[in-house]
């Protein structure tokens, strides 16, 4: 079953309980967390998601591109975050950090930008319960998609059934409905849509129509 999670990034952030509440039937509601140090972008941080997950029911997937997560990541999944993902780039110690998350009770998410290849870390996907593969560098919404990421998608599918894991595959930047059929056949099942889902005139039906794109 492909999940669709809709990105607040592209949503207008002077009324995000609304904005929320728009595209309920997501299965997750991404939230971009930036500190204009690991990406040149300044977003939002613990208060807005604590109070954000008290607005929605859709559980929060939280994408953090900031320097040391391994300091700030747990306060994310104490503020309410169903799902947190940390950058391998920034990050210190990556499996005790993912063993944190999951000892605290969230989903634990490694995220990889264009340029960071996956083998060097196959050894780590037993620790994970997604992986995220960028396919635009992280800091901005609406950017075009990188087709070169295509094969590191399919390379990454082929890693988690050689090891028989039940983690999710998930792309972030540039999916669209031209984009995502195509991300669908290399093998990923969760689809970050930002400006595809807040840009359509009815977000909702925005996310049902990815969804059955990549379902078909
Ligand atoms: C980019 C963010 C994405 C962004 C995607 O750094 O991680 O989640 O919101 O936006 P679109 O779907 O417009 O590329
Ligand atoms: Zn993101």
């Amino acid at each position: 079953m492909a999940q669709i999670n809709p990105s607040i990034l592209s949503a207008d952030f002077s009324r995000l309980a609304e904005e929320a509440r728009a595209v309920e039937g997501a299965d997750w509601l991404h939230v971009d967390v930036m500190d204009n140090h690991f990406v040149p972008n300044l977003t939002l941080g613990v208060p807005v998601v604590e109070s954000l997950s008290r607005a929605t029911g859709t559980p929060l997937d939280c994408h953090l591109m900031i320097e040391d997560p391994d300091r700030w990541a747990p306060q994310y999944v104490e503020a309410g975050a169903g799902s947190v993902t940390f950058h391998v780039e920034a990050a210190a110690a990556p499996v005790r950090l993912a063993r944190e998350i999951r000892a605290k009770g969230a989903r634990a998410s490694m995220a990889l930008k264009p340029a960071t290849p996956i083998e060097p870390f196959e050894d780590l996907l037993p620790e994970l319960d997604m992986l995220l593969i960028m396919t635009v560098e992280p800091g901005f919404g609406g950017q075009a998609f990188l087709d070169i990421m295509l094969p590191k998608i399919r390379r990454t599918r082929e890693l988690i059934s050689k090891h028989g894991l039940e983690l999710w595959l998930q792309v972030d930047g540039g999916v669209s409905a031209s984009t995502v059929e195509r991300c669908a056949e290399a093998g990923a099942d969760v689809f970050v849509a930002g400006s595809a889902v807040y840009g359509a005139n009815d977000p909702a039906a925005a996310v049902r129509s990815l969804r059955e794109s990549a379902e078909r």
